[in-house]
This record gives structure tokens, C-alpha cells and sequence, in this order.
């Protein structure tokens, strides 16, 4: 199976560092040529699990030289969705499959915008990864990653089964839903709470729950985004505190990918996660507050990182 990644951010480097490991043909896409030459004569430093430190000579490819892939794997920030979403045409041109492992709401719809559905799955993942440079990947935690067709997809049980197989031989969990929409929802629930208070307050996933003033906070996102997607039509199988609970838990040492994008003084995907709920919310007359203040918060947070004093 020949693999395209797009996108060499932490996620994109842990899964094309992995599949490279395990024997796969594999490339990770940029967008960015000076990036992509140095990635490509420098290799990915693969940092693993145990500490074991790995150069990984992945080919890098730019949208100019894209080859048809039979999966394409779009990992970008959900703010460059559309932008990737320009490179699945001549990816998918012999008939591939394009899954999205990305955080929040609203990238398998610019995926199919250019694509149309058929070809299309969506996933979330648990993995935890860190990026403490360009090209350099640190695996910070075992985690399942979920995948299966969405609403409009026509791709075949096989073709799933191959994809989850390709996870399993590279180390990592993977399970197949016939609930796929309904899943990313349930992800979104977890993100809307932990992410953005991680980011405002600097602290681990791990703290959140120990601050009772943020813990409140974080528990009223994700029930209204319960609301939001109950009103959706999805049925979320979650109890909103007891599964931030167990991801505070599970994650404890993590710095959630908001809080990574803050400190680096990137921009957030605050608006495909609380934004989604807000807007979506107000579609349907649902009521988020607590989701419309922290959307604004981050907000302000990123228009002040260049101003910040230390
Ligand atoms: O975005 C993240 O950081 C992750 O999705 C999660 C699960 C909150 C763990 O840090």
C-alpha cells in the first residue's frame, strides 16, 4: 500500500515515522519548499516510546510532485484544511482512499468539498505526539485511533480493514466504527473541554481536573457540546465529566495540542473545536456560552501573542 501523509507537523511525523519503521512505502507531503528540502536531507528524528532516537529518511514530496497514493492521511491543523484538501485530486487520482485524523468539526466536509464523499473516511486519534522542532517527533503516549466511513462514503469494508491493518502492524491500536460521525463528535466532546483550558491556564491535561474553578469550566463546554450534538441527530455514549476524567488521566503528562500551538505562538484550531459548537449551537437554538467565551478567549490569546509581555 503506498501511503501519502500530508502534512509534517507531530502527528504526520509520528504516523510516517512509524509506517517507515514497519516497512511501508510511505511520503509525507509539504507545502513549505524550504522545510521540505531540509526534512528530506536531514530525515525525521523519530524519538520513541522507550527514548530510542531514530532518523527516519521519509521522502518529502511537494503538491507539485504528487503521485497517486492508495491512502492519503491528512493530519494538517484544521485551519489549513482547505489548503491540503487542494492535494487529494492528484493523490486520489488512481482511486485512493483520504482519511482525516484531525482534531474538531468540519474537515471531512472542505475534504469533500474537493473530493466528493465516496472516497473519504474520517478517524480520531489518541495518540499523544510532540514536535519540539521542525522534522522532530516525540511519541508521548499510546492511544487508540478509531476510524470507519462516514455519512456518503462508499469505501468498502476490505479497504477499512486494510487501513486498520496497516496501524496494527506499525505498533498502533486502531478500531473500526460503523459510527464513525457520531465518534467525532464524541472527540470533539473531550477537545471543547480540556483544549482550550490547558491553553489559557498553561497546564498539563493532567492538572485540569486539580483546578476546580477551570474543572467547572471545562465539564459546562463539553455538556453543551453534548446538547449541540444530541441536537445534531448524533447520540453521544458519554458521560461528559467522567470521560474528561479519564483523558485528564490518560494524558496526564500531556500539553494538549492547544497549549503546544499557544506557546509556540501558532495559530489555534480553537475555531473547529469550541467555534463548531457555537456555531453549530446557534443553528439549531442551542445555547453555548461557556463555548462562545472561551472561543473569544483564545482568540484574544493568539491576537495578543505578538504584544505579550514576559
Ligand atoms: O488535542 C489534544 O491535545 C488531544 O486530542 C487530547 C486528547 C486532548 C490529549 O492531549
Amino acid at each position: 500500500m503506498k501511503i501519502a501523509v500530508i502534512g509534517p507537523g507531530a502527528l504526520g511525523c509520528l504516523l510516517a515515522g512509524r509506517f517507515f519503521g514497519a516497512g511501508a512505502e510511505v511520503c509525507l507531503v509539504d507545502y513549505r519548499p524550504e522545510r521540505a528540502a531540509f526534512l528530506q536531507e536531514r530525515g525525521i528524528i523519530f524519538i520513541d516510546l522507550d527514548g530510542s532516537r531514530a532518523v527516519r529518511r521519509i521522502p518529502v514530496v511537494l503538491p507539485e510532485g504528487l503521485k497517486p497514493a492508495d491512502l492519503s492521511i491528512v493530519t494538517v491543523k484544521a485551519g489549513q484544511t482547505s489548503t491540503a484538501a487542494q492535494d487529494l485530486p492528484a493523490l486520489m487520482a488512481g482511486g485512493g482512499i483520504a482519511l482525516t485524523l484531525q482534531n474538531g468539526l468540519g474537515n471531512l466536509e472542505q475534504m469533500a468539498a474537493v473530493t466528493g464523499p465516496r472516497r473519504l473516511l474520517a478517524g480520531v486519534t489518541f495518540l499523544g505526539a510532540t514536535q519540539p522542532a521542525a522534522g522532530e517527533v516525540i511519541f508521548a503516549g499510546q492511544g487508540t485511533t478509531i476510524i470507519g466511513a462516514p455519512k456518503g462514503s462508499l469505501v468498502r469494508s476490505d479497504e477499512l480493514a486494510a487501513v486498520a491493518e496497516l496501524f496494527r502492524r506499525a505498533g498502533l491500536a486502531c478500531q473500526i466504527r460503523d459510527d464513525i460521525d457520531t465518534v467525532l463528535w464524541e472527540k470533539l466532546i473531550v477537545n471543547v473541554g480540556i483544549n482550550p483550558l490547558t491553553a489559557i491556564l498553561r497546564v498539563r491535561n493532567g492538572a485540569l481536573p486539580e483546578i476546580p474553578e477551570a474543572w467547572k469550566l471545562a465539564v459546562a463546554a463539553a455538556s453543551e457540546a453534548v446538547e449541540v450534538a444530541r441536537a445534531s441527530g448524533m447520540a453521544p455514549a458519554i458521560d461528559p465529566e467522567k470521560r474528561l476524567k479519564e483523558v485528564c488521566t490518560a494524558t496526564a503528562a500531556n500539553r494538549s495540542s492547544m497549549l503546544q500551538d499557544i506557546l509556540a505562538g501558532r495559530p489555534t484550531e480553537i475555531d473547529a473545536l469550541n467555534g463548531q459548537v457555537t456555531t453549530r449551537g446557534a443553528a439549531l437554538g442551542v445555547p453555548t456560552p461557556v463555548n462562545s467565551f472561551l472561543t473569544a478567549i483564545l482568540k484574544a490569546l493568539e491576537q495578543a501573542s505578538p504584544l505579550r509581555v514576559n
